[in-house]
């Protein structure tokens, strides 16, 4: 019997534990002897692993986090790191790894299959920000959460006449703060991609609308642009809207998983385990206009994404 193994990596994402039920249930049925990888490659290379069977996945799909816990593993990175790994992989006679994670996890799994263990990743961080991919598991569920979230503040912003400016999360990518800030109605996004104007962009705005009769703000900004404390003292001072910052935080990587998000990491563990199951290792499974499809992992990590810039222009268009 052949042995595959699966691990979750770097932040973890509403949604994993669907696309570890589809490996752990495909691989099972495929053949494969699979192993439950714990806490990403810190497990790897310590052997913290264990063979999982049809039933080691039940009232899973449900579940936020992950079943198979996650980490950050800076060891992995070195070279000793690496080796300690295969020969962990070498020990089991491991065909193929099921890499669940960001592009940092995709680039230790290209690091592995360079040296001769087939690994698969599977898309999975809130921040939808790998480029070979539409869309990564987890990001509709991280969006609902901050939706309902700012929901709330604008109840109680609406209800004192006050701004609040709230950061979301996405240290390189303003994905979650686009999208998010369209649902909630914000007045003004600021994310990474695109430069901004505080004066113009955040001020002149709110004193334009406050003319027309508007009372209560909310501004979204991505993690990654910062700085909420500083922006909402600033609000107040200068347009005497009285204004509060909010850091939404890791409540966004936590929460039962959206349909999109459970569905998504089914298709996309089930490709994986396809790959392995036809010798085809080194890939990257991916989302693209809402095919399942899959890229060599070099190609994939050399691709570049970019922001949709008329959704921003949009946002802002209809937020006066
Ligand atoms: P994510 O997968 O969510 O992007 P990280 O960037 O933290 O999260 O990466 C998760 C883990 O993947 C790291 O802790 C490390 O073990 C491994 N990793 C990240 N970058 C590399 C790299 N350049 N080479 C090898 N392994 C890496
Ligand atoms: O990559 C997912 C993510 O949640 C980012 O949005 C955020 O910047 C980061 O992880 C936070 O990481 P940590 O869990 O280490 O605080």
């Amino acid at each position: 019997m052949k042995t595959i193994g699966v691990l979750t990596s770097g932040g973890d994402a509403p949604g994993m534990n669907a696309a570890i039920r589809a490996v752990v249930r495909a691989g099972c049925e495929s053949g494969f002897r699979v192993m439950g990888i714990r806490r990403g490659y810190n497990g790897l290379m310590y052997g913290d692993m264990y063979e999982m069977n049809l039933r080691s996945v039940s009232n899973i799909i449900n579940r936020g986090g992950t079943i198979l816990y996650s980490a950050r593993s800076p060891e992995f990175k070195t070279e000793e790191g690496m080796q300690k790994a295969i020969a962990v992989c070498k020990e089991v006679d491991m065909v193929g790894i099921v890499v669940i994670g960001g592009d940092g996890s995709f680039r230790g799994a290209r690091d592995l299959s360079l040296r001769g263990i087939p690994c698969v990743g599977v898309p999975g961080t809130i921040d939808n920000d790998i480029a070979c991919c539409d869309y990564t598991i987890g990001y509709d569920t991280a969006m609902n959460t901050v939706m309902e979230m700012v929901d709330r503040l604008r109840d109680t912003s609406e209800s004192h006449d006050r701004c609040s400016v709230v950061e979301v999360m996405g240290r390189r990518a303003g994905y979650i703060a686009l999208n998010s800030g369209i649902a909630c109605g914000a007045t003004t996004i600021l994310i990474p991609e695109v430069p901004f104007d505080f004066e113009r962009d955040v001020i002149e705005r709110m004193r334009r609308t406050q003319k027309t009769g508007k009372r209560h703000f909310i501004i979204i900004v991505a993690e990654g642009v910062g700085g909420v404390q500083e922006m909402s003292d600033r609000i107040q001072r200068e347009t005497g809207v009285e204004s509060r910052a909010t850091v939404l935080g890791h409540v966004q990587r936590g929460g039962s998983p959206t349909v999109r998000d459970r569905v998504a990491g089914s298709q996309m563990g089930y490709r994986a385990v396809e790959l392995l199951k036809s010798g085809t290792g080194n890939r990257v499974v991916a989302m693209q206009k809402d095919a399942i499809v899959d890229y060599d992992i070099f190609e994939a990590l050399n691709m570049e994404k970019s922001i949709d810039l008329d959704l921003y222009r949009l946002a802002h268009e209809i937020s006066i």
